[in-house]
């Protein structure tokens, strides 16, 4: 499965090349692949903020990223790198708030810093951090396919119908995809009959990013509108949804794009099963439940205009981009570090302990 996942590969959101840091314009696409280049800490904190980059695992590796820049420069300016540092880590990490991996890769950089020894290359060392940070990614995307498909093979060995929402893809991480690494390993397992995918209003993340990686590989694909979903799960016979996350709480509370939670609402109707794809760099122990997320909230000119051309009433907009699933509603969250079926705080903590062997 590995070998044939690597073989399909496509699509990559981040390139970290001579010491620069190049991200795939992901507001032009699907129009136009156009590469974003970034030379400081300031522009890729820049390029999270306006998703020149975007989805959760992508943000915390270019951060990573950024943060080299801003070494490198800190470095040429003089002699005290590491308080000038923290500007950058500020500015990196006021960037988007939602997504727990943008922190939990500033805070592996932060610790690879405390690690440093005696006479040791600051700036090789955070690069190849980061460097390790974009390949464990990778990997963990592949882990997670192979548990994934696992699931929807034990409910049903024929080829099913998912329903994808976001975009959880190549271009929202270091690899393949968490939902769409899984939808990806279905399809290569003879496993989907068709996946569908929802447009994701307002900055259409499903009918820009989702639809085009998944038609890119002959993935069977159908689009449609955010609103079609109840009519759809009645109609269709969806088996799945499976889709990524930004934050996950300690009690398997679940933040993610905007619509989410009446996807999972509408699958507990149906009965259609609910899948979640997260790499454990998703998972901030931190917070209790998924109440204490803080949940972006974006311009209103994402609701009221298209291409910069306001078509909506003059009014004020309500705009969170992404909402929290209750853990009751989630039948799995798929880690690289295993399945927790029925998410509950008991779970996670187990998943999450250092003591796990395995
Ligand atoms: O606002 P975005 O585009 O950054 O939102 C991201 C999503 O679409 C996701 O839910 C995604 O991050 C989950 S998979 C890494």
């Amino acid at each position: 499965m590995r070998e044939r996942l690597l073989a399909t590969e496509k699509v990559k959101a981040i390139d970290w090349r001579d010491a620069r840091l190049y991200l795939l314009d992901q507001r032009r696409l699907p129009a136009e692949e156009v590469w974003h280049a970034c030379e400081s800490a300031t522009e890729v904190a820049q390029a999270i903020r306006a998703m020149v980059v975007r989805g959760a695992s992508a943000i915390g590796i270019s951060a990573a990223y950024g943060l080299v820049l801003g070494l490198k420069a800190r470095l040429a300016e003089g002699d005290d790198w590491r308080a000038a540092l923290e500007a950058d880590f500020e500015v990196l990490a006021a960037s988007r708030p939602t997504a727990a991996n943008l922190f939990w890769a500033l805070e592996q950089m932060r610790e690879r810093l405390g690690r440093l020894k005696p006479g040791e290359a600051p700036l090789a060392a955070l690069e190849a951090q980061a460097i390790s940070i974009h390949q464990s990614d990778r990997e963990a995307n592949l882990t997670m396919a192979q548990f994934g498909v696992e699931l929807i093979r034990r409910y049903q060995g024929n080829p099913q119908n998912l329903l994808t929402h976001g975009n959880a893809g190549a271009l929202a991480t270091g690899g393949f995809g968490t939902a769409l690494g899984v939808i990806r390993a279905a399809h290569l397992e003879g496993l989907v009959e068709c996946v569908y995918v929802n447009e994701t209003r307002p900055w259409l993340q499903g009918s820009r990013l989702t639809a085009w990686e998944l038609a890119g590989e002959e993935v069977p694909v159908r689009l449609g509108a955010d609103s079609a979903v109840a009519h759809l799960m009645k109609e269709r016979g969806i088996t799945w949804v499976v889709v990524g996350a930004d934050r996950v709480a300690a009690n398997g509370d679940v933040a993610s794009k905007i619509g989410t939670y009446q996807l999972a609402v509408l699958a507990m109707h149906h009965g259609v099963r609910f899948m979640v794809v997260a790499s454990t760099s998703s998972i901030d122990m931190t917070l209790e439940t998924g109440d204490d997320i803080p949940l972006e909230e974006r311009a209103g000119s994402e609701l009221l205009e298209v291409d910069g051309r306001r078509f909506a009433a003059d009014v004020e907009v309500f705009n969170p981009v992404f909402d929290v699933t209750p853990a009751d509603l989630i039948d799995a969250i798929v880690t690289e570090r295993g399945v927790v079926d029925r998410p509950g705080a008991a779970k996670l903590a187990a998943l999450m302990s250092p003591k796990r062997l395995h």
